[in-house]
């Protein structure tokens, strides 16, 4: 909205602008005026709308046309003074001052413009017969008013609607030539009925819209208003009133009807509300709020936003599957300029057996988002409406910023639940199949491994008994991986291929180079286990860099294992992530993971001599 307001009289010599600036400001009819008043300001705790209100004259005999043409371009709004009793100063409206205003501005660009009858005292009958075929012919004209400035009749009228005109204008909503809402304008109002249709029926009812009202409007409806509003729609439209509430055409009409009955007000306080500027855009205050992460601090969604989240899933699962099918998240996003979630999503979060988004795939991939680009993540929740549902001031209260890792190194715990682990190890290692069997698939065929897959993924794992969230992000060994800030996580999975002599050099090379100085936790995993296990070309056995490095032992991985051994393998990623200060810095921890993590190879490695010896009886 405007934070003020710039209103020029303009009009004929002698119809009356001076006098009527001057009846304003000194609530009496002057005598005698000047040819022309200075500008005037009124403060804004005196004006209707509050906001401060500038009002500026214009004398012919005064002023020069490159003067006039300069004030135009400053004025937010245009009051065209005609005398009632003057027939010519009429004609000049459409003649003269109109054209010389908006003649060179395009449709939807021009200033809006209020005619103003001045002197009715001096005439019995309106001069509104003769007005109403001009405001027919040009749109931007947003109504007329008859007044006085001698018996100060309609004067503090005629500011007010000039005011209002600036501050909740017609032209964003409202096609005056066509009698209907701007597309635009729909697609807000549908954003919002959808929003606030909580239930999903695409029916407003009466608690819901005692819920918009009294979000919009601070207040909910008396139960007659309420009646009232329903009974007008019903007679006015076939299909805005159904099962006794509000459809999307009957709120659409409501509005149109609030538009129509010079209610402009009523539509923008709505549109504003839910985060519309001037030119129903969202606006960046409220899509893109300032939110402070220092390094070394991660975002997650918080117990609000997770709440939200969930309330959003269940609206929008309509069938109760516990997933959301392709449609249904269309639906959910019907609420948003674009589809936020691609075939992306489906890659990096647990599905159902037919590739839908799952419950806790869902509020995975928020996690993950939240994670990954927490601004992204936030414009999204600002479609969805999240600060108006929750009653809360900004969007910035669905997210939380973490403590920083430092301070959680120190005081040895952290509050954080999603942890980043990246999966590094050479080509062909198994760092696809592995992050595929965190979300229980398995790699169908060869080429599954390209592109359709996610360099992400991330689920749930329990760790101590609670529920976290774990991103699993398989680095890409092409792109050279140099930068510290290409290996900072919370915990590196370096994964080597077991029946590959050559495969654990590279890891032992990446450690050195990037972790055995950094206080990142590292876990050492062999891959392809089923295979036979061949003698690692690297000086030293992994078990025994491990031991050296102060590191867990390898722990074992096949993506063909179809126990849930894995699945503790990925809680123990999580719990490494969790416990950081006790990386490498106690050896009887080092020999307890040597210990859990030989004592499960051997059951792996016995594992898959069964199972190979059932493969080979089939
Ligand atoms: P310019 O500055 O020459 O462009 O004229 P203006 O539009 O500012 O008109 P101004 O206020 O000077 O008024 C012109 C004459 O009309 C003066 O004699 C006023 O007293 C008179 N007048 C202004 N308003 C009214 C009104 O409401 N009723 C009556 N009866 N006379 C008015
Ligand atoms: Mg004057």
């Amino acid at each position: 909205m405007k934070q003020d307001v710039r209103i020029l009289l303009l009009g004929e010599p002698k119809v009356g602008k001076t006098s009527l600036i001057m009846s304003l400001v000194g609530e009496e009819f002057p005598e005698e005026v000047p040819s022309r008043a200075e500008e005037i300001t009124i403060p804004a705790d005196v004006t209707p709308e509050k906001v401060p209100t500038h009002i500026v004259d214009f004398s012919e005999t005064e002023q020069s046309d490159l003067f006039l043409k300069d004030e135009i371009i400053k004025a937010n709004v245009i009051c065209v003074v005609y005398d009632v009793t003057n027939e010519d100063t009429i004609e000049k409206i459409k003649t003269k001052w109109i054209p010389l205003v908006n003649g060179d501005a395009e449709k939807g660009n021009k200033i809006p413009i209020i005619l103003v009858g001045n002197k009715s005292d001096l005439r019995c009958g309106s001069s509104m017969e003769t007005i109403l075929p001009i405001m027919n012919q040009f749109s931007e004209i947003e109504t007329c008013v008859e007044c006085s400035a001698k018996n100060l009749k309609n004067i503090s009228e005629l500011f007010y609607y000039a005011q209002k005109a600036v501050l909740h204008p017609t032209a964003p909503l409202y096609d005056p030539e066509d009698k209907q809402l701007k597309p635009l304008c729909v697609r807000a109002l549908s954003r919002i009925f959808y929003i606030s249709d909580q239930d999903n029926d695409r029916i407003l009812s009466d608690a819901e819209l005692n819920c918009f009202q009294k979000s919009c409007f601070g207040n909910p409806l008396a139960p007659q208003a309420l009646e009232d509003v329903k009974t007008v729609v019903w007679k006015n439209t076939s299909d805005g009133v159904q099962d006794n509430g509000l459809t999307l055409n009957g709120f659409l009409f409501l509005n149109t009807l609030f538009i129509q009955r010079g209610r402009h007000e009523t539509t923008w306080t709505i549109l504003r509300k839910f985060g519309y500027d001037d030119c129903l855009e969202l606006m960046d205050d409220y899509l893109y709020p300032e939110l402070r992460v220092p390094v070394g601090c991660t975002t997650e969604i918080s117990a609000l936003g997770r709440h939200f989240l969930q309330q959003l899933f269940d609206k929008y699962d309509e069938d109760k599957d516990g997933a959301l099918s392709p449609a249904e998240l269309r639906n959910l996003f019907c609420v948003c300029p674009y589809m936020p979630w691609g075939a992306d999503v489906s890659a990096a979060v647990a599905t159902t057996d037919d590739g839908y988004v799952s419950n806790r795939g869902y509020l995975c991939q928020w996690m993950l988002q939240a994670h990954l680009d927490v601004h992204r993540c936030l414009e999204h929740l600002g479609y969805l409406g999240f600060p108006i549902l929750t009653e809360q001031e900004a969007l910035t209260t669905a997210v939380t910023v973490t403590r920083e890792r430092n301070e959680d190194l120190e005081k040895r715990q952290t509050q954080r639940s999603v942890f980043l682990c990246k999966v590094i190890g050479p080509r062909g290692t198994g760092k696809t199949a592995f992050l595929q069997r965190f979300l229980g698939r398995s790699l169908v065929s060869e080429e599954s491994c390209s592109s359709a897959l996610s360099p992400y993924v991330i689920n749930t794992v329990q760790v101590n008994k609670q529920e976290k969230f774990l991103i699993l992000n398989e680095v890409d060994v092409d792109t050279e991986f140099l930068k510290a800030s290409d290996a900072s996580c919370d915990v590196a999975c370096l994964m080597y291929d077991a029946s590959d002599p050559h495969s654990f050099d590279y890891c032992a090379s990446i450690y050195k180079q990037h972790y055995m100085e950094s206080n990142i936790p590292c876990v050492l995993v062999a891959s392809k286990v089923d295979l036979q296990e061949v003698r690692q070309f690297h000086g030293m056995a992994p078990a025994e860099f491990c031991y050296k490095h102060r590191l867990p032992a390898p722990l074992p991985f096949s993506s063909l294992a179809l126990d849930c051994g894995s699945r503790s393998l990925y809680s123990r990623l999580a719990w490494a992530a969790m416990h950081p200060h006790l990386n490498g810095s106690d050896m009887s921890s080092t020999s307890f993971w040597l210990r859990v993590a030989l004592g499960s190879a051997v059951v792996a490695v016995l594992g898959f001599a069964i199972y190979r010896a059932v493969a080979r009886l089939k």
